[in-house]
């Protein structure tokens, strides 16, 4: 039978939640339970097992998820890291080569460059806006092509549709990292990417208290890399699994209301006399606003900038900030900033990074569910 509704607010509140209602439980309960009674399962992947990836939670997560993303099935996992990971040593094997977009989130850069070389996985970045240049990157052996919703710290918008057009052009699984954007603001697989991954640590969850990740995409391969998930074992503990279900439910309130206080504030900086410019796809200055515009739903509650003057007055503004806390990760109910330079992308040699425009001096900011008056007066007294 259909499902009364098609909304993502109602979807994710009712979307793959156990029915009949477990004891009349409003909330599905915490299964705190490693293992289930043994019911006559034929292989190892059907044995009822956290590690498996097959218990109660877990699976209202993947129903879940797969209608939020429009796709076939879903799959949960430790963490963003282990949603990666596991799906591309899924989907490519040693000899393949594999396109990525360049200026990637820093843990996945780091993944790419240091640890695929030794499994026999070739790689090349590709300049994500320029659809031409894309060609003479392609090898006999090339199976994949990576990509972000927007990137990590600079939000440049990669040309998306032109992505999963070359992807079936040349018989490549397209993928793409959609954290930033959230299926409130972009639905992938809709758009037709074969895979979509998210770290759930960011919006989906939405409150900064679990590490989590996802991936969503075809039965047959969702099926594929649970398997390869269930071998390196990097899977979602039940009460992170509780916390995440629990978070998504009010997805859709907080990334819109995130969307407008963003939008304000990046609007706030770029007019302000001490700051030398604001990346965020909202602003009609940004390169890629226009495609921003015509893809997502909103632009996203996170923005990145640079004061003018010696990085240290970087410093100095987040010693002065009252609200956001200084501390990585992004996606959450809590303002959050950072420098790239000392967290994300710590990882990089100084200078690749600042090849890639992140400078010492860049400050990136994930606006939380704060009052947006209230962020813009703290920003007010610290920049004076
Ligand atoms: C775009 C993006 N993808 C993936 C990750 C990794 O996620 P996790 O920390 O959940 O492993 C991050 C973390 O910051 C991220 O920003």
């Amino acid at each position: 039978m259909s499902e009364p509704y098609t909304r993502i607010e109602t979807q994710l509140v009712h979307a793959g939640e156990p029915l009949p209602r477990i004891d009349g439980a409003v909330e599905m309960p915490i299964f705190q339970s490693a293992t289930y009674e043994y019911a006559g399962e034929g292989s190892y992947d059907d044995v009822r097992y956290l590690r498996i990836n097959n218990t109660p939670s877990q699976l209202a997560l993947h129903a879940k998820l797969a209608v939020l993303e429009g796709a076939e099935a879903a799959l949960v996992s430790a963490s963003g890291m282990s949603a990666i990971s596991t799906t591309l040593l899924t989907v490519l094997s040693p000899g393949d080569h594999l396109l990525a977009q360049r200026g990637l989130y820093g843990g996945t850069h780091d993944l790419l460059t240091r640890e695929f070389p030794r499994l026999g996985i070739e790689l090349d970045f590709i300049d994500a806006d320029r659809a031409d240049s894309w060609a003479d990157k392609l090898r006999r052996n090339t199976r994949a092509i990576y990509v972000e919703a927007m990137t990590n710290p600079l939000l440049e918008v990669a040309d998306l549709p032109a992505v999963v057009q070359f992807a079936r052009a040349h018989a490549l699984t397209s993928l793409i990292d959609s954290t930033f954007a959230s299926p409130v603001n972009y639905r992938p697989i809709v758009a037709g990417f074969d895979l979509v991954i998210h770290s759930a640590t960011k919006y989906l969850n939405g409150h900064s208290d679990i590490v989590a990740g996802a991936v969503a995409g075809r039965a047959e391969v969702i099926e594929r890399i649970r398997h390869k998930a269930n071998h390196l074992g990097g899977s979602l503990d039940a009460h992170a699994a509780f916390l995440l279900k629990r978070g998504l439910k009010t997805l859709a309130l907080r990334v819109r209301y995130q969307n407008d206080s963003a939008l304000q504030i990046a609007q706030f900086l770029a007019a302000h006399p001490a700051v030398a410019h604001v990346n965020y796809a909202g602003l009609k200055t940004h390169p890629q606003h226009a495609r921003a515009r015509s893809l997502f739903a909103g632009f996203g509650g996170v923005l990145s900038f640079e004061l003018k003057g010696p990085a240290q007055r970087a410093e100095e503004l987040l010693a002065r900030l009252r609200i956001p806390i200084v501390a990585p990760s992004l996606g959450g109910v809590h303002t959050l900033i950072t420098r790239p330079a000392t967290t994300s992308h710590a990882g990089l040699p100084r200078d690749e990074r600042v090849r890639l425009g992140i400078s010492d001096a860049l400050v990136r900011l994930s606006v939380g569910i704060e009052a947006t008056e209230d962020l813009l007066q703290d920003f007010r007294q610290a920049l004076q």
